[in-house]
């Protein structure tokens, strides 16, 4: 049974990422074959069709796609990037088109794999390929954070090149609805967050907290748990050395029940953009998103502080909630050597400057300059830096594809009943199918 080990896995990694958060993750070191001069593997590229498969379909995270396929087209002009993308944010509908493809021998030559236990999903089903020899013409561990690395090995053998990191415990606010609130400084919990949302809904906001779709809510929730148990309890979550019944973890859907009384109602289907939409349109004062959000609220024209501004969730100060974006060669792949001329693009300091500046995230290699973002981006690589790292539910951190399956299912379940008893007991027997 893989689950064991793909717990294991999620949670050695969290330790480690946080080891190198305290280290020497900001070494500008340039890396022995690293930059642009490594990028051609065979001049001008292995030629040939490449699928790339993510669910970077649409707006600011189609952006960040384009401009990895725009450097893609200029270094590598013998291949041919064949965009597969699939929409749906968190990978909601992409995930079970990508199964079926591996399932059918049908793999593209390189998906989207989030790095930590949905990685180890993937290599445990020996779908996919070592690629240390890229990583290693990369420049390796002189590049890429070893704690990241260490998610994305097992057994020594590297399995995906790693493109960014997101952060998934922000809140994005509208200044202006805080402002006609009276709200002028940061909560420091939950309840003090409630407090101001009751602040809100007095100045006409009747929805102060924007909410999208399953896998949206699911990662509040995680925020939530951040929040109510603290790092080394929630990490505990997924160890078994805290109990998904226990009273911090009902206090925690006590919580999460009732900042869903400030929340629009959402239909499962909407993505993210709805919700965030809400914030840069001042239907909300408050989205718990992803810092992918940072690049809607640009390419709206929105400007930082003047008209949104952004905080950590409230309870979850000084914790950076991790998951990475990471590129596969799957097994049986069409065009190995284009997926090489790619992953090798995507792990290039010019490739992680041009992606990230268009995604909101930090490149996951430690050597791109924090002054060539602008002011979020260069708080997140601080925070990373300096902040305890937690993994992420709902993107593939700390569950297996098949455990966030199931609390998808319990928190879906949950807000239409709104039963947070069950919700308890369902999280809980989740937990048990996967740890035992
Ligand atoms: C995450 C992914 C991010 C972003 C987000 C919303 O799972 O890692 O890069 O795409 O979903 O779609």
């Amino acid at each position: 049974m893989r689950n064991r080990s793909v717990a294991t896995l999620a949670v050695a990694g969290v330790a480690a990422v946080a080891l190198a958060a305290c280290g020497s993750s900001s070494d500008n070191t340039a890396p022995a074959g690293g930059g642009t001069s490594s990028l051609a593997t065979t001049a001008g590229g292995a030629g040939g069709d490449v699928g790339v498969f993510t669910w970077w379909a649409a707006g600011s995270e189609k952006k960040g796609l384009d401009a990895l396929e725009a450097l893609f087209k200029e270094k590598f002009p013998n291949d041919k990037f064949v965009n597969l993308a699939v929409a749906g944010g968190a990978g909601s509908n992409a995930k079970a088109k990508l199964a079926s493809d591996l399932q059918n021998n049908q793999p593209p030559d390189s998906f989207q794999g989030h790095a930590g236990a949905e990685l180890a999903d993937y290599i445990d089903a020996e779908q996919i390929e070592p690629v240390n020899d890229v990583i290693t013409a990369l420049g390796g561990e002189s590049v890429f954070p070893k704690s990241l690395l260490d998610l994305l090995t097992v057994e020594g053998s590297i399995y995906s090149v790693p493109s960014n990191i997101h952060r998934a415990n922000v809140v994005w606010a509208n200044t202006a609805v805080l402002k006609k609130a009276g709200i002028n400084a940061v909560p420091k919990d939950i309840k003090a967050w409630m407090a101001d949302m009751d602040k809100v809904k007095a100045s006409g906001v009747s929805t102060p907290l924007s909410v999208s779709g399953t896998w949206t809510q699911v990662q509040l929730f995680e925020t939530v748990l951040v929040a109510d148990l603290g790092v080394d309890k929630y990490n505990g979550l997924f160890t078994g050395d805290t109990k998904w019944d226990s009273a911090e973890v009902k206090a925690a859907a006590a919580d999460y029940k009732k900042l869903l009384t400030y929340a629009n109602t959402a239909s499962d289907g909407d993505d993210w953009p709805v919700a965030t939409d809400m914030v840069i349109d001042g239907k909300a004062a408050y989205n718990v998103m992803g810092d992918w959000a940072v690049a809607q609220f640009t390419d709206k024209g929105k400007k930082e502080q003047t008209d949104y501004q952004y905080f950590p969730v409230p309870g979850t100060d000084g914790v950076f909630d991790f998951l990475a974006d990471s590129f596969t060669l799957p097994k049986g792949a069409k065009n190995p050597g284009g997926t090489k001329d790619w992953l090798m693009l995507i792990g290039s300091a010019e490739g992680q400057k041009a992606f990230n500046l268009a995604k909101g995230s930090i490149p996951a290699r430690t050597d791109v300059p924090p002054t060539d973002f602008p002011p979020y981006q260069q708080s997140a690589m601080e925070a990373f830096k300096t902040n305890k790292i937690v993994s992420s539910i709902a993107h593939g951190a700390a569950v297996s594809l098949a455990w966030n399956a199931d609390i998808s299912t319990a928190i879906s379940k949950f807000y239409s009943s709104k039963d947070d008893a069950t919700l308890v007991s369902d999280l809980a027997a989740a937990a048990k199918k996967y740890l035992g």
